[in-house]
């Protein structure tokens, strides 16, 4: 049966699972108090975020059973569901530092429970701090009167996908993770009837801590396991061992597997670094000091890879001032233009405080490279430019930084011919033939794959 849904928060993964569930089949309103983007998902294209099958979805279902709006007191009335995707970015500073900052997770619990009419469920889909629901029902039990409402249902639902491929992994998910308080049968059935069109081996059913938890150790295996080959692949570079072998050879383990093995300049996003930082806190507030040092070390590892990778350049090119580097890739991955804690920044920002000319080059994400160094002393020094042969015309180096399809077997022939001599290629993501570079007349640095010099 459809259900009349609310999501609250209409970002990479709002926007997604609004038009996953109308999909699905349900009556579905997406909220945001950002009035341009609600604009732009109510009379878009253009929409205000790129994820490949999202502008597809929307178009199928918007103005029958998806609708958007900045009225959450309105629509929270008239829901039975509201879906909590709201950010919950890193508390960087003061008391909790490193945790998540729960300001906006705290503020919607208030509106629902001054707006909410009758019995109510209410899904933590932001990743969220152990024990939030907790938090949440508090809320709910002091703010709201009792004559305006019936129970409130605290469900933890934590979303797993993946931007670049997020509507994909909503809609085939490897599991839809639902954790509700002991006897709540009320929200078990509900999430059930809500998921209905999803085999039923599919959805997970857990008590509610392990629900808030499973997230953060998600997170915590698929960043530690990119860190651990990035580890090896700084003995490779230092050993003449190459990492992509090693690699492909660990990654046969069907124990281990392949996915996540890919040595490279580490991860960014706006999940990992949170998530990690966030399960080290909570580490620390239980005085869990050993388990807490091994996530530390795996995080401050992944930053340190960008610094170590800026080094290289400049140790290859033995100054920087004055030199042109183009940058392949803004966004912290590919098939998005999302660019929190894109290493890009970082590898930028340095290149450019250094004295280089960076010419920044990304199919979706370089409009926003303004918005990030708009105001910053080295700004000058940094340009968009849209195509790889615009940024490596007298290019000193070519630093591959997002692997984008578009910078896969690229023509080295034609680079090496527009690029000053000797040019390098700094392939932060190891996704060339080092072969086909070197071939070209150009020097090659692959992460964990060593520098191998042209021979021309
Ligand atoms: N992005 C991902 O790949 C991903 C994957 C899994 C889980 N998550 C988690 O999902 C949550 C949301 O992530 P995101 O990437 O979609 O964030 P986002 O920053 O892209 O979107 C959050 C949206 O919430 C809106 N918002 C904030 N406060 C609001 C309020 N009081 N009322 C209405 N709208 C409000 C903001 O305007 C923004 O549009 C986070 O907790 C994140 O950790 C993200």
């Amino acid at each position: 049966m459809a259900k009349r849904v609310c999501v609250i928060g209409t970002g990479y993964v709002g926007s997604v699972t609004g038009a996953v569930l109308a999909e699905l089949g349900h009556q579905v309103t997406c909220v945001d108090s950002n009035n341009e983007k609600i604009q732009q998902f109510a009379n878009g294209p253009p929409f205000p975020l790129s994820e490949p099958g999202l502008p597809e979805l929307i178009m199928k279902h918007r103005g029958k059973n998806l609708f958007f709006t900045t009225d959450l007191p309105g629509i929270i009335s008239k829901s039975e569901v509201v879906f909590v995707c709201v950010s919950t970015p890193t508390k960087m500073e003061g008391i909790a530092t490193g945790s998540f900052d729960m300001t906006y997770v705290d503020s919607v619990a208030r509106s629902i429970a001054a707006h909410s009419r009758g019995d109510m469920v209410v899904v933590e889909k932001s990743t969220v701090p152990l024990r939030t629901a907790e938090r949440i029902e508090e809320i709910f039990n002091s703010v709201s009167s009792p004559s305006q409402r019936g129970k409130f249902h605290v469900v933890s639902n934590p979303e797993f996908l993946a931007e670049g491929t997020a509507v994909k992994d909503a809609l085939q998910p490897d599991r839809i993770l639902v954790g509700t308080r002991p006897n709540d049968e009320y929200a078990r059935k509900f999430m059930n009837e809500l998921y209905s069109s999803f085999p039923s081996e599919v959805i997970l059913h857990t008590m509610i801590w392990s629900s808030e938890l499973a997230k953060l150790a998600n997170n915590a295996f698929l960043s530690t396991k990119i860190t651990q080959i990035n580890a090896i692949a700084s003995l490779c570079d230092c050993s003449g061992a190459d990492v992509t072998e090693v690699s492909k050879a660990v990654g046969m383990d069907n124990r281990i597997g392949n996915k996540f093995l890919a040595a490279g300049i580490g991860w960014g996003g706006s999940c990992f670094g949170k998530d990690v930082r966030a399960l080290i806190y909570l580490l620390r507030h239980f005085n869990l000091e050993a388990e807490a040092r091994f996530y530390q070390a795996a995080h401050d590892l992944n930053y340190l890879l960008r610094e170590r990778f800026v080094r290289r350049i400049h140790e290859s090119l033995y100054s920087l001032p004055n030199k042109t580097v183009a940058v392949l890739g803004f966004a912290f991955k590919p098939n998005t233009d999302d660019i929190r804690d894109s290493p890009a920044i970082d590898i930028i920002s340095m290149l450019a405080a250094e004295g280089a000319n960076v010419r920044v080059v990304d199919p979706e994400a370089g409009h926003k490279v303004k918005q990030v160094y708009g105001d910053k002393p080295f700004a000058y020094n940094i340009l968009v430019v849209e195509s790889v042969a615009e940024a490596v015309d007298g290019a000193d180096a070519m630093v591959l930084v997002t692997d984008w399809d578009e910078f896969k077997n690229l023509d080295f022939k034609a680079i090496a011919a527009k690029m000053k001599k000797p040019g390098w290629v700094f392939d932060g993501r190891n996704i060339c033939t080092p072969s086909k570079v070197v071939v070209s007349g150009l020097n090659y640095y692959g992460v964990g794959r060593g520098v191998i010099r042209t021979q021309s």
